[in-house]
């Protein structure tokens, strides 16, 4: 159909991840070339990025289908092998959450990813053998939010190994404005803006802000998305100056409060604080890293002058 979705539906209209996506555009024509499926591709990094996106757009570059599943939903070996002998020649296969994959799950894809083939065992105790099924060649997409979490010999499987950057504000503020069109919504340049500045360098992030703010618009501001209906929204959402929301406030200023501003192990500001230690580690920390509000030590995390000053707060030690 015409109709143009808030996904991106191929690598020309995906914007950001520059270096990514000129490889990818190699490695696609090449595969395309000898007639092959394309290498398996590992895509790593913090969650809202486009990993998801850019397995569908791999799919249809490749002119393949996509099949999508998880790791938490292959519990058992045969959960994976239903999905394998079901897969078409050239197919991409999606799983997302792989480093989530159990070991007995794991060992099916070794054999799978390496060589397209299967090995299952049929009957019991010493009559029991293993026949080997071949499968038709295919592309394992797999997604993770970090690639240290996957074991190194499913690691050492895929071909291409990519991990996602933050967007710059620039990048997100294309972004929501093709979001905005799409959505139909009516957006000032300088609205853009200010969304993009304040959505932690995520795109999902910026998504989700623009479709609330224009909601305020729609109700309380006349309908047009300006800068004055983006900061007012962004306030009534809880969204600081810099994109922090809520959470991220939490966890810096109970680092402030509690524990003198580090260094504090992830597991107490977890309980104090009353967060997943995963949530913490995968959602928010990678922006406060990144943008200098904590740093990393040996002994535990700590709050930098910049988070200090960013919360007017003296420093008394
Ligand atoms: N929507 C979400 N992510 C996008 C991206 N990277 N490019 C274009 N539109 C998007």
């Amino acid at each position: 159909s015409m109709e143009r979705s808030i996904r991106p539906s191929d690598l020309e209209h995906y914007i950001g991840q520059e270096e990514l996506k000129k490889n990818l555009k190699v490695f696609i024509k090449a595969a395309k070339e000898r007639h092959e499926p394309l290498d398996h591709v590992l895509l790593y990094g913090p969650p809202g990025l486009g990993k998801t996106t850019l397995a569908m757009i791999i799919a249809g570059e490749m002119g393949a289908q996509i099949r999508t599943t998880s790791g938490p939903a292959l519990e058992r070996p045969g959960d994976l092998a239903a999905v394998l002998s079901s897969l078409e020649p050239g197919d991409v296969l999606f799983i997302d959450e792989i480093h989530r994959l159990s070991r007995h799950v794991e060992e099916v894809l070794y054999p799978a990813m390496e060589d397209f083939c299967m090995d299952i065992v049929i009957g019991k105790d010493d009559t029991a053998h293993s026949v080997r099924l071949n499968l038709p060649p295919f592309t394992l997409v797999g997604a993770t939010t970090r690639a240290g979490y996957l074991s190194p010999p499913l690691r050492d499987r895929f071909g291409v190994i990519s991990r996602l950057q933050f967007y710059s504000p620039d990048e997100l503020s294309q972004i929501v404005r093709r979001t905005a069109s799409v959505l139909n919504a009516e957006i000032r340049d300088d609205a853009c803006k200010e969304i993009a500045g304040r959505s932690r360098g995520t795109p999902r992030i910026a998504n989700r802000l623009l479709k609330r703010i224009r909601d305020f618009a729609q109700i309380e501001t006349g309908g047009i998305i300006d800068k004055e209906t983006a900061r007012m929204g962004l306030t009534r959402l809880q969204v600081d100056e810099a994109g922090l929301d809520r959470v991220d406030h939490q966890l810096l200023e109970g680092m402030i409060h509690k524990f003198g501003g580090g260094p504090v192990g992830l597991d107490t500001l977890a309980a104090a604080i009353g967060e997943e230690r995963h949530t913490i580690e995968d959602v928010h920390e990678p922006f406060l890293l990144q943008n200098g509000f904590i740093q990393r030590t040996p002994r535990g995390r700590v709050v930098t002058d910049l988070a200090y000053r960013h919360f007017h707060i003296e420093r008394n030690d």
